[in-house]
């Protein structure tokens, strides 16, 4: 059954392709990587790779190139068609299996995954156990799953900035304007994460929690500020004055070159699922 919050999401990604890989694939973390190549990484071994709300494909298009050797079976799956029409003409991605549905009714056959990866998707979906035991049942046992989830915005940064002044105008936007809640609070816990995925036959989670440095070109931090889904509804005129005061006050914080700094955290996740799941 579609809920109201993916009705939403539908929508708010038909009007805004690509938004999540506009806003972050610059990112770098301490190590150069971006969290897109961070998670790459985490399933090097595997060999049959899904990709949970794959939006417009970067993430499965950088495992097909893999220094490793791309896998021999890459499946997307996202809620939206628009992301889904960006991701099928990427070179590395003429065999994948990409495909429109619900993270929380998978179509496909139990045990066909030997790894499982999301960005920034799976702390937006409603009904999380179904969701787990839905990855549990498509991948095989000992097979990872590996996610990076939002934690906010870095300290002392833009992106705070950001937050501090949009924070008021969401909140007193009228109800046509505000976007309905978005997941729930237990995938930005290690605790939590665990409390949804160990019932589903998943061993504790890995955690750990990254900064990633957006600095950039003022235009560049508003992509990443403005991905936003609160934005999404909101009436464009307040739109217009929030980015005058932001850049206003990001412009206060530039470094000498003339970028602004900027920086969110994300968690990691990663829980291998056990053999007798
Ligand atoms: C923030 S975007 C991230 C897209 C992509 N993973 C990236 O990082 O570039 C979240 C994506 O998850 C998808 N999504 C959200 N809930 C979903 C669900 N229940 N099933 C499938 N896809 C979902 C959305 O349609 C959207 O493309």
């Amino acid at each position: 059954m579609t809920t109201l919050q993916e009705e939403f999401l539908r929508t708010f990604h038909a009007a805004h392709p690509a938004v999540t890989v506009r806003a972050m694939a610059h990112g770098k973390t301490a190590d150069g990587r971006s969290s897109y190549e961070l998670l790459r990484d985490r399933v090097s071994e595997c060999d049959r790779v899904l990709d949970l709300g794959c939006g417009d494909g970067l993430l499965l298009e950088l495992l097909a190139a893999r220094p490793a050797g791309a896998p021999s079976m890459l499946a997307g799956l996202d809620l939206s068609a628009e992301e889904l029409a960006l991701a099928r003409p990427r070179p590395g991605l003429a065999a994948a299996d990409l495909r429109p549905g619900r993270a929380q009714q998978l179509p496909f056959a139990d045990g066909w995954f030997d790894g499982c990866l999301s960005h920034m998707a799976l702390m937006l979906m409603s009904e999380v156990e179904q969701v787990a035991a839905e990855v549990a049942r498509v991948l095989a046992p000992g097979g990872v799953l590996a996610v990076v989830l939002g934690a906010g915005a870095a300290g002392g940064e833009a992106c705070e900035s950001f937050l501090r002044l949009a924070r008021p105008l969401f909140e007193a936007a009228p109800a046509a304007q505000r976007i309905p809640p978005l997941g729930g609070p237990r995938l930005r816990t290690r605790e939590g994460f665990d409390a949804v995925f160990r019932p589903a036959g998943f061993a504790p989670a890995e955690w750990e929690t990254v900064r990633i440095d957006l600095t950039g070109p003022p235009e560049q931090v508003w992509r990443t500020v403005g991905a936003y889904y609160d934005l999404g509804p909101l009436d464009p005129a307040v739109t217009a004055d929030l980015r005058a005061r932001f850049e206003a006050e990001s412009a206060a914080m530039a470094l000498p070159d003339g970028r602004v700094p900027c920086g969110m955290k994300v968690h990691v996740a990663m829980a291998v699922r056990g053999r007798g799941a």
